[in-house]
């Protein structure tokens, strides 16, 4: 099986969604950092971009302990996209990464794999890191087309378009029948699904500044964190619910840091 890099802290992210209230984003920053701070995980929070900047002051102040992303991102960097941001204003915002392809982009918002693709150069150009989101339904499970969805979202990696050894890209597994649904994938699906995305990055023979870190997303919980996060396969978790509220954002670090001790 092709691992994690081994050595590497594992990192955990908080997508906030569509959740969260403004004077919430210091109360939680307040909560995590003195974990983040213990040096054993990575923690980024994703709020709505709203309070990107909010977020980036605090940090400002307490540098080194949390770093920021972004949950969307333009496919262009500027003209005339009514309500859109573009990656290298969530840059100056502080933002260093961005999802891209999220499920909920990709089925509630029309988000295509060419829109991706276009992302993806976005932020590369920005110098953000793209969080690449691939996932099948559980329609396309049931069918047996796992591997023919994610070989087709992962395709957009193939032109190679604005990798250069200084960029850095983030894949996350989020199976869209486990988002928000309780039900988690098994560790044993995880790492199969992780190790064929290492392989099709390492056929891809691009140069970028470490191997891509890997991610798995969907009903995270501090319940099964803990067997996730030890998956040799997986370098970090892409946490959506159970990331909003710090007393269940800090009890699921708190499982991952005991995991991985
Ligand atoms: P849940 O953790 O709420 O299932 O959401 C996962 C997700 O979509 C994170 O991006």
């Amino acid at each position: 099986m092709i691992s994690a890099t081994p050595g590497r802290r594992k990192t955990l992210v908080a997508n906030w969604k569509l959740n969260g209230h403004a004077e919430g984003v210091e109360a939680w920053l307040e909560a995590m950092a003195p974990i983040a701070l213990e040096g054993k995980l990575d923690l980024v929070l994703m709020p709505p971009a709203l309070w990107m900047e909010r977020a980036g002051k605090w940090l400002a102040r307490h540098p080194g302990a949390i770093t920021l992303g972004a949950q969307n991102v333009a496919a262009c960097e500027e003209g005339a996209y009514t309500g859109e941001i573009s990656a290298s204003m969530l840059a100056r915002a502080g933002a260093r990464y961005a999802l891209i392809g999220h499920s909920e982009r990709r089925r509630l918002f029309g988000e295509t794999d060419e829109i991706v693709s276009r992302k993806l150069a976005c932020c590369l150009a920005a110098g953000l890191t793209p969080v690449l989101c691939i996932g099948e339904t559980e329609g396309e499970r049931r069918a047996g087309e796992t591997d023919r969805v994610l070989e087709r979202q992962l395709a957009i990696l193939d032109e190679g378009g604005g990798f250069s050894p200084g960029a850095s890209l983030w894949i996350a597994y989020e199976p869209v029948w486990s988002i928000g649904t309780g039900q988690a994938a098994t560790p044993e699906l995880v790492e199969a699904v992780l190790s064929r995305v290492r392989s099709h990055w390492a056929g891809l023979n691009a140069t970028i500044h470490e191997e891509p870190r890997l991610l798995y997303g969907g009903s995270v919980s501090p319940a099964n964190a803990a067997s996730l996060v030890a998956l040799e396969a997986v370098d970090g978790l892409l946490v959506g619910g159970a990331s909003v509220e710090p007393e269940s954002c800090a009890d699921l670090c708190r499982s991952v840091i005991r995991a991985l001790a």
